[in-house]
């Protein structure tokens, strides 16, 4: 695992955008898994710029979000699609047709878990999945103690997953109380994985998925298992690192990093 300080939020999902326009500009078939949230916002604001402003060139990729809540309609506002449609997709040059999510709205809900795995599997895998990280430490919907080898299912939400995102549902007896998402097990298959993280109220459980012990309480810090996963975090997520200090040394000296500063 790779951790990069950023000085603020905007520095920060920059950084994570390049990241994806350079693997997509490398590889145009890019399988792309994607994240929601008020987090990549940002980072969904930068590539459509650089769809317009750079030609970046979104026709032949294919995108597999990582959850949808079970019980809403995609055209509802608060829906992950309707997200996605209106944060990226509507604004550059995707097919549709290449754009996945689970359907939360599936008569038979295992089934659809399943064709979601299926449908990954023959698109070759995820080559990037871009992650944020929720209160409660998960990844997708990976609340406390899902299994680090789960895959796609449904999952129920703890109460501090609802709280958090009440103010979207305009309280919290209007949050969806379930969600179709990856497992943990799926996600760390992704090739590369990238989290980003930003502002104060992520400080403690950056801490604990990146320098805690490896749980299946903080979903996160099963990527601490995968070969190839980068933590973008603000000076403000970051600030319960012990190992600041290293982390920053390595960004600013590896060859690796050196057109990214
Ligand atoms: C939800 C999503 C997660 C996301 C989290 C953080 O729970 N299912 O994938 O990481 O929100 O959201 P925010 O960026 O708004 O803090």
């Amino acid at each position: 695992m790779e951790v990069i300080i950023q000085p603020n939020k905007e520095a920060a999902a920059s950084l994570v955008a390049r990241i994806i326009a350079n693997d997509l500009r490398a590889n145009p078939q890019l399988v792309l898994g994607l994240a929601t949230g008020k987090t990549m916002e940002r980072v969904y604001r930068q590539l459509v710029r650089m769809h317009h402003e750079e030609k970046l060139d979104f026709s032949r990729c294919a995108t597999f979000n990582l959850d949808e809540y079970v019980g809403l309609s995609p055209n509802r506002p608060n829906s992950y699609r309707h997200y996605m449609d209106c944060h990226l997709f509507s604004q550059v040059n995707i097919e549709r047709r290449n754009t996945h999510l689970p359907d939360g709205l599936a008569a038979d809900l295992s089934a659809e878990c399943q064709r979601y795995e299926a449908l990954i599997q023959k698109a070759g895998g995820i080559d990037l999945q871009l992650l944020g990280i929720g209160k409660a430490g998960h990844i997708g919907f990976n609340e406390p103690l899902s299994a680090l080898r789960s895959r796609t299912r449904v999952k129920a939400l703890t109460p501090t997953t609802i709280k958090q995102n009440a103010p979207m549902f305009g309280g919290e007896d209007k949050v969806p109380r379930r969600a179709i998402t990856m497992g943990v097990g799926t996600i760390i298959e992704a090739r590369r994985c990238i989290l980003l993280a930003t502002g104060d109220s992520k400080a403690e459980v950056i801490a604990q998925a990146v320098e805690g012990p490896i749980t299946s309480m903080i979903s996160a810090s099963a990527l601490q298992l995968h070969a190839r996963c980068t933590v973008i975090v603000d000076e403000e997520a970051g600030a319960k690192l012990k190992e600041q200090e290293y982390y920053r040394w390595i960004f600013d000296n590896e060859p690796e990093w050196e057109s990214y500063r």
